[in-house]
Parts: structure tokens; sequence; C-alpha cells
């Protein structure tokens, strides 16, 4: 973990219109700091705006106002396409829900975010090869998605988010829908690969089982960060 910042939000709004004339504020004046390299977990009950802010942090949702910068790139300054260029390039997104393609064998879709930005599709899935073995599911390189197990689907959700090497990696609830045993295995792969690629890592979580493998966690409440300890002392 270094001094230097991989994420920098502040005072962050954002707020939605779920009706005419009906506002619901998910961030207001949200400030946060994460560190290059920094294994960091966002916890807090649910509708409390972790989901929003992350997808703030990864290009997907713009906010309202204040600023929120990664790798020292402000979102805000950015045009669409400036956006879309750096969010291929430097940040892996891995849902709660896999969003894993069942017409696609594993490896395709492990391949999906190379071919999309333009790679030919031989070399794409040589690489998808070369990270599904690292993730110890070299053998299921044909099958679909869905004849794999929920670890397993995982594994390949985190090897698709890893292929292009990003420097940041954000994932939402990576554990909920796993069991105990599956979920630790999951998050130690996660760290090793912190450890091994110094790549960031933000973990919206539920589990408080997992805190321990975390460097500091963010606890939210209400659309703010209330308080963030060091050495899950949660
Ligand atoms: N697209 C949207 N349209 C309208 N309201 C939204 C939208 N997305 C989020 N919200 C609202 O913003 C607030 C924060 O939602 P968010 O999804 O960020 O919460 P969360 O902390 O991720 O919750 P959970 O733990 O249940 O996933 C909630 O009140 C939610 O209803
Ligand atoms: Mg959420």
């Amino acid at each position: 973990m270094s001094n230097q910042l991989a994420v920098k939000c502040r005072n962050v709004t954002k707020s939605f219109m779920i009706a005419k004339n009906v506002e619901t504020i998910a961030l207001q004046g949200l400030d946060l700091d994460v560190y290059k390299g920094e294994f960091f977990m966002l916890a807090g009950p649910s509708g409390c705006g972790k989901t929003t802010l992350i997808s703030i942090i990864a290009g997907v949702l713009q906010q309202n106002s204040g600023t929120c910068i990664v790798n020292d790139f402000d979102y805000q300054t950015k045009s669409a396409r400036e956006v879309l260029k750096f969010r291929a390039k430097n940040i892996g997104f891995i849902f709660q829900s896999f969003n894993l393609v069942d017409s696609l064998n594993v490896g395709q879709n492990v391949a999906l975010p190379l071919i999309i930005n333009g790679m030919k599709q031989r070399e794409a899935l040589e690489k998808a090869k070369e990270i599904l073995e690292e993730v110890d599911l070299g053998e299921k390189l044909l099958s679909p998605p869905n004849q794999l197990s929920g670890g397993q689907q995982q594994r390949v959700a985190i090897a698709r988010a890893l292929i292009h090497k990003p420097s940041l990696l954000i994932c939402d609830e990576p554990t909920s829908a796993l069991d105990h045993v599956t979920g630790t295995k999951i998050l130690e792969l996660m760290k090793e690969i912190n450890k091994r690629f110094t790549s960031t890592f933000i973990i919206v979580t539920h589990d408080n089982r997992i805190f321990k493998y975390a460097d500091r966690i963010a606890y939210m409440d209400d659309g703010r960060i209330e308080r963030v300890s060091q050495d899950h002392e949660l």
C-alpha cells in the first residue's frame, strides 16, 4: 500500500428522480480516499449508497456535484469517449450476480472485454486461457457458465475483470451468493491478486466474516462515510 491515492472523492452528491418531483438522495457530500494497492472494503446498511458510490468511482454513473478522481483522472472534466477509454484500460468490475453470458463458453466470456476493446479473437482467447489457469479453471475453458458451481462462476467473473490487468478492481458483494468456505477461497484469491499485481481493490460487502482481509473498512450510512477503521476493528 502506498501513500498515493487511487481514488479521491470530495463532496460527492448524487440523487435520483424516482417520480415527478420526488427525489431520492443517494450520496450527500461524500468524501473518500483509497490508496494505491489498498484492499479496501465498504460496508453499510441496504440503501445507504454503496452501489451508487462504486458506480461513480467506476465511471459508469455521473455524480451531481463534487469530484471523483481515479488514478489522477478526473471524470467530470473528460468526454464520454475519454471516460470509456479510461475505464476499459484501468477498471475491472465484478458484479454481485456474476453477469456471465450463458450463450458463450467460459473462455469467450473472459475474452469478451478484450474483444470489445478491439483485440483479435484468437489472441483474446489465448489470454483468457492464461488467466483462467491462474484462477484454477483452465479445464473449464469450453464449458457454458451455467454448468459451473457458484464459486467457479465467481472465479470466471474475477478472471474476466482481471484480463486487461486493471489497476483498480471494484467488486459489489463478491461473496453474497456463496457459502462461507467458497467465499473465503474467493477472498484469498483476490488478496493474492492484490499482492501480486499491486492492484487496488474496493469491495462492497455485508459479510462481516470477510472483514479480516481488509486493510481498511469504510462504514457508510445515509449517503456518507460515517467512519473508516483500520485493521478490521469494526
Ligand atoms: N437508478 C436508480 N433510480 C432511483 N433510485 C435509485 C437508483 N439507484 C439507487 N437508487 C436509490 O439510491 C439509494 C442508494 O442505493 P444503492 O443501490 O446505492 O444502495 P446500496 O447501499 O448499494 O444498497 P444494497 O446494500 O441494498 O445493495 C437507495 O435509496 C436507492 O433506492
Ligand atoms: Mg448495492
